[in-house]
């Protein structure tokens, strides 16, 4: 009688054992499938949202401290130089991993390089008509011809009116005479404190 319990409990101890070590032979086999099988299982997906946040938020930082120093040093009209001849290349000296590009465009911009494309007009188009509506837009991301596209808001605030608030109100006269010189067909006047400036753009490959 005894005998008759324990021996079906044995069979069934056994199979269940078979049974689980089959499994992780299966699932190992599966996880070795294919070159980047082992690879895949331990990459962390890359998040191409910080990674682009990271590189605004550093380039924003280089180009204020920059901004800040010329500013105090020369005063706005003797600043406007360093935004003309430091600007552009400060940003495009941030690239890092992921051979991440950043640039800097405005749909109003002082120099026409940093124009705003189609796409980066409809981020800056909704950014606009969120904040009218008291809401706040986030950075986006989009997928484009293989590469990953950060978008990140530039929101002016009280020390950029010196040179894209009010003209003789924000502005004085002998900084946009310096303006004006540099840029005659400057458009990135009449800024109010928040503002939307511009948007940092992130071109990251992706991987
Ligand atoms: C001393 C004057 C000065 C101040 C202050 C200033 N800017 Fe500018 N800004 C410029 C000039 C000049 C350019 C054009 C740079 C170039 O030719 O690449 C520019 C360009 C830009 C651009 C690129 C798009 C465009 O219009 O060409 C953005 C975005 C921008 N500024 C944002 C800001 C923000 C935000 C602040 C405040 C934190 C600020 N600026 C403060 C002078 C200034």
């Amino acid at each position: 009688m005894r005998k008759q319990i324990i021996r079906p409990l044995i069979v069934m101890m056994a199979l269940v054992a078979f049974a689980s070590c089959q499994n992780v032979e299966s699932q190992a086999s599966e996880a070795n499938q294919g070159p980047d099988a082992d690879l895949k299982e331990i990459t962390p997906p890359i998040k191409y949202m910080d990674v682009g946040q990271n590189l605004a938020i550093k380039t924003k930082s280089a180009l204020g401290k920059n901004l800040i120093a010329a500013l105090s040093e020369k005063g706005a009209a003797g600043a406007v130089e360093f935004c003309n001849t430091r600007a552009i290349p400060i940003t495009d000296s941030m690239s890092t991993a992921l051979n991440a590009k950043i640039k800097r465009v405005s749909d109003k911009p002082r120099n026409a390089a940093n124009n705003a494309n189609e796409d980066e007009l409809a981020y800056i188009a909704a950014w606009k008509s969120a904040q009218a509506k008291g809401e706040k837009h986030p950075p986006m991301m989009q997928e484009k011809n293989g590469k990953m596209l950060g978008y990140y808001p530039i929101v002016a605030n009280q020390m950029c009116l010196q040179c894209h608030g009010k003209p003789k109100v924000d502005i004085d006269i002998e900084t946009l005479d310096v303006i004006n010189k540099l840029y005659p067909e400057d458009k990135a006047v009449g800024y109010s404190d928040l503002d939307l400036r511009g948007i940092f753009v992130v071109e990251m490959n992706k991987q």
